[in-house]
């Protein structure tokens, strides 16, 4: 039997010399979305007491999954994934999701079942087009006669984060990356000019693109496909930051931009780390439950389950904190975590524009861009840097205090 073993005192030296740093400059790492107000000191005491700190706890698959043997806490994945998917308003039963390791996961799984999803369409169509009745579907759908072959094209705009066009690389999906307008939101026109309509269209839109924070117009981009129909569609958010605080705004029209009866995308991937406070990186990846009939049905018979996730193994942990999040927040909690978030992001807008200082943040976000300040000020803060411009990220612990802190600094050099 394993005992505890004792740390050697120079190995300890080093780890606590590290922790005290970065508990020192943790309220400092302003350029990305993290709130340094995680408050997740119940959650440890709780895993303390109950000796499950001591414990190896996976999720595997699917959290709907039934006859299993292994430890797991796939109610409580559930109950937190059905929290989120009806507050980005897909109606009741019909989602289905599960905590990721991190956004680029979450978007990993969105254009893998976007690819699945498009080939399933078109191998739908085809069989259609093969019997007696077949007519009206092909005249509607104007598919021609070997499309279930007819690769996808993966849609992003350069503004998006780039884990897409990477992943686009991976799955080995062609790729159009779409122009980006000054604002960073994706130039529709530009998505009209590449749009292929003899080609499936996998299209992965931005609400909250990494560095301006600019949300991808849906409307516009579905007036395109109304105009131009690709033979089927399949349509990803990727709304890692934005997903975390959108539904719970007051405003409808917040809520409208990722609100799956509203906007009719197919899946949507949101990050745990970001607003969501997690202390390391999870998330989640939600989609119609509908696309699963178009995945492999893999069972792994040493598993005794079918398998829907590309990763098997999955930190339990993650799951537990996130449930413990969201049910010790509620709606109301993340409300006024929101409402304070955006509130404070104004507030430093407005103090910088005082200054004189051209700062500005797109509708709805809470990420500051400013002509870029000497590098102390870069370096102190850890602000996110291209070309000319940086940004902060205005997460929940931001107050008045150490906005003021920002804002002499970047005033002292502009
Ligand atoms: C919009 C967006 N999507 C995806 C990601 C990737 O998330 P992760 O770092 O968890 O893989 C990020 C990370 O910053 C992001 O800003």
């Amino acid at each position: 039997m394993k005992t505890d073993c004792k740390v050697k005192p120079e190995v300890l030296e080093k780890l606590t010399s590290c922790a005290k740093a970065i508990v020192l400059k943790r309220r400092y790492q302003m350029g990305y979305p993290f709130d340094q107000a995680t408050n997740l000191n119940a959650f440890y005491h709780w895993l303390y007491e109950t000796g499950l700190y001591n414990t190896t706890l996976i999720s595997v698959g699917s959290p709907w999954k039934e006859s299993w043997d292994m430890l797991d806490v796939d109610e409580f994945e559930r109950d937190a994934v059905s929290f989120m998917a009806e507050a980005f308003g897909f109606p009741h039963d019909t989602y289905w999701g599960f905590v990721t390791n991190g956004g680029t996961d979450g978007n990993m799984h969105g254009i893998y079942f976007g690819r699945k999803a498009l080939q399933g369409q078109m191998a739908a169509f085809k069989k259609n087009e093969n019997t007696a009745d077949s007519k009206k579907c092909s005249s509607d759908s104007n598919i021609a006669k070997d499309d279930k072959t007819i690769p996808p094209l993966l849609y992003v705009s350069a503004e998006a984060h780039y884990s897409v066009q990477k992943l686009g690389d991976v799955l080995n999906i062609e790729t159009r990356v779409i122009r980006a307008l000054p604002d960073g939101r994706m130039d529709t026109e530009d998505f009209r000019r590449q749009l292929d309509p003899g080609r499936p269209a996998l299209i992965v839109i931005a609400v909250g693109g990494t560095f301006k924070g600019a949300i991808d117009d849906q409307k516009a981009i579905s007036e395109i496909l109304k105009e131009k129909p690709p033979i089927a569609v399949y349509r990803h958010l990727d709304i890692a930051l934005f997903g975390g605080y959108l539904p719970f705004l007051d405003s409808q029209d917040a809520k409208s931009i990722i609100n799956q009866l509203h906007q009719h995308f197919d899946s949507v991937a949101v990050s745990g780390h970001k607003f969501l406070a997690m202390n390391e990186p999870c998330g989640f990846f939600i989609c119609r439950k509908g696309i699963l009939e178009h995945l492999h049905n893999l069972t792994v018979p040493y598993l005794n389950c079918v398998m829907p996730t590309i990763s098997c193994s999955r930190s339990g942990f993650d799951v537990l904190k996130l449930y413990w999040r969201i049910f010790t927040t509620g709606r109301e909690g993340f409300r006024e975590e929101a409402e304070h978030v955006l509130a404070m992001t104004h507030l430093l807008v407005s103090k910088l524009n005082e200054r004189g200082i051209k700062a500005y943040a797109n509708p709805w976000s809470n990420t500051v861009i400013f002509p870029r300040p000497s590098d102390e000020a870069v370096h102190r803060f850890c602000m996110a840097c291209s070309g000319e411009f940086s940004h902060v990220v205005v997460m929940q612990y931001f107050d008045e205090p150490l906005i003021d802190e920002l804002v002499e600094a970047i005033g002292k050099c502009q």
